[in-house]
């Protein structure tokens, strides 16, 4: 669920979890609204610094990475819906310039979080039925989210069933040099972690054979702030 390669990589300081407390997604956006930090692991032990940051956006957010997301933002003109869309930096940010947007994310706290900041959200998986479907000019896949449930081709074969003809996937990937890489992880903090799930990471070296895989065609990738920006619009 989480763009691995963002997050700095933790000391190996942080560790062992402590007496089997768990944390939901809903618990780790609490946590990122107060600032405080969360990590991810992955089954062979390595772990990183989630982005919460970077998701939280506005102020909380690197200039560096404000200029990544307005590099997203310019790719989504018109009616656009953010799948996974997290605490809503996106969705909201549309919505503040006029462009028809709706976050959807399983998280209910993301949900609150976009709808706190003036955004429009969903409390729905994204596999399931959502509005507008076959309507929508940008599905936006921010933060790595096209590797949600470790199924890139799936994730992208939905985003392509909820756009409009002529519409475009907004897609972030890992830097170029790999293909795709399945990973089973899950979200720790200093007193709780969560439970394992998977998720892929995908370098933009894959995007051509993905975008082929559900046809859609690769017409623009740009790197801003060592972040991906990958736009694949229907054949
Ligand atoms: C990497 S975070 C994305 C953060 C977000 N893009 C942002 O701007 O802050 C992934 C998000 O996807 C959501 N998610 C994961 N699987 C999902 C699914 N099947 N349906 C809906 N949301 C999902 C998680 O709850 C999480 O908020």
């Amino acid at each position: 669920m989480y763009d691995l390669s963002a997050g700095r990589k933790a000391p190996f300081v942080v560790p062992a979890r402590r007496g089997g407390a768990t944390i939901s997604m809903d618990a780790l956006y609490r946590r990122a609204a107060e600032g405080l930090p969360c990590w991810i692991r992955d089954r062979a032990g390595s772990l990183w610094e989630m982005p919460l940051n970077r998701w939280i956006g506005g102020t909380a957010s690197s200039k560096q990475d404000r200029r990544a997301d307005e590099q997203i933002l310019l790719a989504c003109p018109g009616p656009t819906i953010d799948l996974g869309c997290g605490p809503g930096r996106f969705t909201a940010e549309l919505a503040s310039r006029d462009t028809p947007a709706l976050g959807v994310d399983m998280s209910a706290m993301a949900v609150e979080m976009t709808l706190r900041r003036g955004g429009v959200a969903i409390q729905e998986d994204i596999f399931m039925p959502l509005p507008h479907s076959g309507r929508w000019q940008q599905v936006l896949l921010a933060d790595g989210n096209i590797g949600i449930g470790g199924d890139p081709v799936r994730v992208l074969r939905r985003a392509r069933e909820l756009l409009a003809p002529h519409g475009v996937v907004v897609a972030e990937m890992d830097a170029p040099g790999f293909g795709v890489r399945h990973e089973i992880v899950r979200c720790e903090t200093a007193q709780a972690v969560g439970d394992w799930f998977p998720w892929a990471r995908v370098s933009a070296s894959a995007a051509v054979d993905l975008a082929n895989a559900v046809g859609l065609r690769v017409v623009n990738i740009v790197e801003v702030a060592q972040r991906n920006i990958v736009e694949m619009a229907t054949t």
